[in-house]
């Protein structure tokens, strides 16, 4: 059974280039109802966490510093299959290989500074969903 939330941020790159309104209005453009929404700056402490799963690849000092430089919008969104759903709308981790249309194709800037995170997994979405909001920060 597929579940019917996901977890993204817009990353310190695409909120730099000013593009958090094009990238909402194509989210709630394709039925994702945004339940929950933040506009706030990770800690160190926070990325590491968060990127726990990636602390032994190469580019993991590089990520940290990345996701900490600027602000970012978290968000939890709603759709029936929305943690596929939501991938295939942001398109390929590298913007050079996002499909015409994805918003990586559109507002990344490369493999790094990708513009936008997305859910891998229903679990994942869970525990990245906690991970940003209290129980009443989410509204269903
Ligand atoms: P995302 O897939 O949302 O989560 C892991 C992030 O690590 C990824 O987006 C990129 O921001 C970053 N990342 C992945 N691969 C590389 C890479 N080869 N070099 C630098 N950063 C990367």
């Amino acid at each position: 059974m597929t579940g019917n939330k996901t977890f993204t941020m817009i990353k310190p790159d695409a909120v730099d280039n000013g593009y958090i309104g094009p990238i909402l209005e194509k989210i709630t453009a394709a039925g994702f109802k945004i339940i929950a929404m933040k506009f706030t700056q990770l800690s160190r402490r926070d990325a590491q966490e968060f990127y726990a799963i990636h602390k032994e690849r190469p580019f993991f000092g590089e990520l940290v510093d990345f996701m900490t430089r600027g602000p970012i919008v978290a968000a939890i969104l709603e759709k029936d299959n929305a943690v596929e759903d939501f991938r295939a709308l942001i398109g390929a981790t590298n913007p050079a290989e996002a499909a015409e249309g994805t918003i990586r194709k559109m507002y990344a800037t490369d493999i790094a500074e990708n513009a936008i995170h997305g859910s891998d997994s229903d679990d994942n979405a869970a525990i990245e969903c906690a991970f940003h909001f209290s129980g009443r920060e989410i509204f269903s």
